[in-house]
């Protein structure tokens, strides 16, 4: 092989892995913007992509040119520097080129931060936690506010304002389809605002490493019609159900009396709770552990007794129940729609 040949092989090779880097992240996620705020991100996206590719291409094409260059070895072989040229290289390549590029994006930044809607119609409140998120919607119309977890329900067509607090570490909320990312600091309050134009489920990620089970802190955002919203706003507030069994009012006298209600709230029941979800509605969400498990009698089961296993390094300790009561307490929580 010559050297013209293996030059033009390990560019084509460093070619072909960045395209590959580029497609991988193309699908469900932020190219496939479904708000009005992750679709300006999109453009910020590509302006970036095309001018960095720009910039890329033209070091590239100098270094496969300047070794094709035909008669180089001579030319090496006799090469005196030209102080002139290398300053003329250093000033516009270095300082003059790279000036404009960046002074270009800072504006292009700075207008996109500005056009950024800045006012929710609604507030979302969202604390992170090692490793889930606390929810809580404090003004919808006409209703007291209400806590739920992992699964943020917004109408569609509408500014969300979210509200954002960490309860320990730093962690980083991301819809990639409807908003950019923003961090969860502790002792500290951020904000931002997100919207969806179509009703649909919305992958949402922690986007900080955060410990353990930073992997598994995912979320969902359901954007609904804003009937359908204001339909599901209205079922999570207020109480939980009364049991309507021997074995659910078993199973909350278990809740009761046992360490749960040491970290979970039940409105209605138990409100002391605030380490770990609000359960009042917890049949009404699909998945449990942040997104771990779906949620089934089976799974809830197992997590109760022994958490750890399925997540380790969570904050919830495995209970020591008879199976009696872990039946009557499954039983309860399930009902608990
Ligand atoms: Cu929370 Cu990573």
């Amino acid at each position: 092989m010559t050297d013209r040949e293996a030059t033009m092989r390990h560019t084509a090779s460093l070619l072909g892995v960045s395209a590959l880097l580029l497609l991988t992240g193309c699908t469900q996620g932020g190219l496939d913007p479904r708000g009005e705020e992750a679709a300006r991100i999109y453009w910020v996206f590509w302006a970036l992509v095309i001018a960095g590719g720009v910039v890329s291409a033209v070091v590239l094409a100098l270094w496969v040119v300047g070794p094709l260059r035909p008669g180089r070895d001579d030319a090496r072989a006799e090469h005196v520097p030209d102080p002139a040229f290398h300053r003329r290289l250093v000033i516009g390549g270095g300082i003059i080129m790279p000036a404009i590029v960046v002074s270009a994006f800072f504006g292009v930044q700075i207008v996109t931060t500005a056009a950024q809607t800045q006012d929710g119609e609604l507030t979302v409140e969202v604390t992170g936690h090692q490793y889930w998120w606390e929810l809580e919607y404090p003004d919808v119309d006409g209703l007291e506010s209400f806590e739920t977890a992992n699964q943020v329900h917004i109408p569609t067509g509408t500014p969300v304002r979210v509200v954002l607090r960490s309860e320990d570490v730093v962690h980083s909320i991301w819809v990639p389809q409807l908003a950019g990312k923003v961090d969860l600091v502790p002792g500290r309050e951020t904000e931002f605002v997100m919207d969806a134009e179509e009703p649909g489920t919305y992958a949402g990620y922690c986007a900080e490493y955060c410990g353990l089970q930073h992997t598994r802190m995912k979320f969902t955002v359901e954007a609904m019609e804003p009937e359908a919203f204001r339909d599901w706003a209205e079922a999570q507030a207020g109480a939980a159900r009364e049991p309507e069994t021997e074995l659910e009012a078993e199973g909350r006298e278990v809740f009761t009396g046992q360490s749960c209600v040491g970290c979970h709230t039940i409105r209605g029941v138990a409100e002391a709770g605030e380490v770990g979800p609000d359960l009042t509605r917890l049949a009404s969400r699909s998945k449990i552990a942040a997104g771990t498990e779906p949620l089934t009698e089976a799974t809830l089961r197992a997590w109760i007794a022994n958490a750890q296993a399925v997540k380790p390094g969570v904050q919830m300790p495995p209970q020591e129940l008879s199976r009696e009561e872990l039946d009557a307490l499954v039983a309860y929580l399930i009902s608990l729609e």
